[in-house]
């Protein structure tokens, strides 16, 4: 078995494995969420964009204007390029840590979403820390940075143990699932058999709490606005298992 990067192989199998996710859903969310906080999406920096589907969705939608959505995975990015042809959005490879602070004289984006678990990855909350500084210096005075977070409540609800399986094109994957309460991290193990060659992926995501992640937005240079659980616009609390926040740019 050759064990490879996350989101490398995978990205060519990644839209079928995510099959049970109502993207149209997700994106009519987060317009309702600009919507609610008096927004319009105008220009749109997706961060994590995996293969694009999210943008291929919310680039249809009112009060988009221009949209660039990137990824750290040079694979997922090559597959959102092939798919997307027709979507009018720029692609691109860049990490979170590589995002940089905008030409002196440009606007700044509107608005910069980063959503499904991309937060997650990270496991440090220096890195979120990071994040958050580095999108204040690419958002306009008053943008927003809307993005999500899976909570332990999800792993445990739902995921402390899982295994599924099944084909895409020439790709037979296997998925396992585990959570660790004590270390809050969530492993995601992938097989992904293809040419007679089986890759495995190893995935760690951290599963921080609600409050947990309030009290490292709190200091940094961007203001909640809310914090909501799952797809509605309830406040989040204990029993969130996603949690999506909206804050601005003073
Ligand atoms: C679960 S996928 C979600 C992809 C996409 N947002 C979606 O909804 O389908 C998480 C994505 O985050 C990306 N990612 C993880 N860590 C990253 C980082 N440090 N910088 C940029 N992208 C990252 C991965 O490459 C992957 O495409």
């Amino acid at each position: 078995m050759a064990s490879v990067n996350p989101y490398s192989v995978l990205a060519e199998c990644y839209d079928d494995v995510m099959a049970h996710v109502d993207y149209d859903e997700w994106a009519w969310f987060v317009q309702q969420l600009c919507d609610h906080h008096d927004h319009a999406p105008g220009n749109v920096l997706e961060l994590g964009c995996g293969t694009g589907i999210f943008a291929s969705l919310f680039t249809l939608l009112d009060g988009v204007t221009s949209y660039r959505a990137v990824d750290a995975s040079p694979d997922m990015i090559a597959v959102a390029l092939k798919k997307n042809a027709r979507v009018d959005a720029d692609f691109a490879v860049q990490s979170f840590a590589e995002l940089k602070s905008d030409p002196p004289g440009s606007r700044g984006y509107d608005t910069v979403l980063l959503l499904y678990d991309g937060l997650n990855y990270l496991m440090e909350s220096e890195a979120i820390d990071e994040l958050l500084a580095r999108v204040s210096t690419v958002l306009r005075p008053g943008g927003l940075f809307i993005f999500d977070q899976s909570t332990p409540a999800n792993s445990l609800n739902n995921e402390s143990f899982f295994e599924d399986s099944g084909f895409s094109g020439p790709i037979r994957f296997i998925r396992k699932s585990s959570y660790d309460p004590e270390t809050a991290i969530h492993t995601t193990e992938f097989e992904l058999a293809k040419n007679g060659v089986v890759y495995k992926e190893k995935h760690l995501q951290r599963c921080y709490s609600g409050p947990q992640i309030q009290v490292i937005i709190e200091p940094s240079p961007l203001k909640i606005e809310g914090g909501y659980s799952g797809f509605s616009l309830e406040p989040a609390d204990t029993e969130s298992e996603r949690i999506h926040w909206v804050v601005r740019k003073p």
